[in-house]
């Protein structure tokens, strides 16, 4: 029998090399740091007073500094497993101490769970074919978005107004999947391309005009969802935002995921979201061009419970208190 490299490389259990280990924290840090100025701007607080179950995760802690992250003294909790905890340089607490006049938020298994949130992530995205995934979003807007997706309730929805090839709405649906959540997300687009700028675009050097993004036909994009085992997941809604979110009856919408690049997309996806009684979630791509940003401002003049919160260049977070 040939011995093939591959074989060698399948049969054997991989060692954990310091490159996985650091590639590991990298990937904890990202999340960990967009969940951080999620809850930051979620409880309105410039700092956050942390406190954290997990040990693992002190090897972080001076980084948070730049977004505004406290640690106090006594930073690490112990439920039994006191074995966990062996540098005596670090005061220990009994996990009875937690609470939340001391601290805004607290990390650890059943609680905010970042270790299961990035464990969580990570199969979602290795069980998506590559072959078949494209997304408009970089690294910091995805963990962003995927940290709002792990901190929705259960049996809500989500509601992505301009889907384009649908890259962004099927990682968040496997992680849905991963994670063991009842979420729908409505994915809007013509899946035609993108209808004509209208004049607050064209105050911006980068306009989005007719046909850009034509090659997404809806039968494709289908085919891709119920590939990735997503079906159940996904309903994808074809024609202009403008007619289509006005029939659109949901009563249980946790986040809007606003990606059209231009005013008239997002003024019709903030007006379906003054129809909401819950104040979702609001996130919006591009939203330094001109005419995305005038739709933003227009709304929260409007409508002045939302904030605006720029995350992420580009990125913003429309918060109104529940
Ligand atoms: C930047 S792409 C979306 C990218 C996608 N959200 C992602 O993360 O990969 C913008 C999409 O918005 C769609 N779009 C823009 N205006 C629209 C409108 N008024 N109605 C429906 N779709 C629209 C375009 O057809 C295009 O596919």
């Amino acid at each position: 029998m040939v011995t093939t490299l591959r074989h060698k490389l399948f049969k054997k259990k991989p060692k954990k090399s310091a490159f996985t280990l650091v590639e590991k924290a990298h990937f904890t840090f990202l999340l960990a740091k967009a969940l951080f100025k999620v809850l930051r701007v979620q409880q309105g607080k410039e700092k956050l007073r942390a406190a954290f179950i997990d040990f693992e995760l002190l090897e972080f802690t001076e980084l948070f500094i730049d977004i505004g992250f406290l640690i106090e003294e006594a930073q690490v909790y112990y439920n039994d497993d006191a074995q966990k905890i062996e540098s005596n340089q670090i005061i220990k607490h009994s996990i009875e101490d937690l609470s939340h006049s001391r601290f805004d938020v607290v990390f650890g298994p059943d609680k905010i769970d970042l270790q299961y949130f990035a464990k969580s992530l990570k199969e979602a995205m290795q069980e998506i074919k590559y072959y078949n995934f494209r997304t408009c979003l970089n690294v910091h807007k995805l963990s962003i978005l995927t940290s709002l997706v792990y901190l929705i309730p259960d049996n809500s929805s989500i509601v992505e107004v301009g889907s384009y090839k649908c890259g962004t709405t099927i990682l968040m649906a496997k992680l849905c999947q991963v994670l063991n959540k009842k979420i729908k997300i409505y994915a809007l687009d013509t899946f035609q391309g993108m209808p004509a700028a209208t004049n607050p675009d064209r105050l911006d050097s980068s306009v989005y005009d007719t046909g850009m993004f034509m090659d997404n036909p809806i039968e494709e994009i289908q085919e891709k969802i119920d590939d990735q085992g997503l079906g159940e997941f996904i309903a994808l809604v074809k024609g202009d935002v403008a007619q289509t979110l006005t029939h659109l009856e949901l009563n249980n919408v946790s986040l809007l995921f606003l990606d059209t690049d231009q005013y008239k997309g997002t003024q019709a996806g903030l007006n379906f979201a003054k129809k909401l009684t819950n104040n979702p979630h609001i996130i919006v791509d591009d939203s330094s061009l001109k005419g995305v940003s005038q739709a933003i401002d227009e709304f929260t003049q409007d409508f002045n419970a939302y904030k605006r919160h720029n995350l992420v260049t580009n990125f913003d977070y429309l918060f109104a208190p529940k």
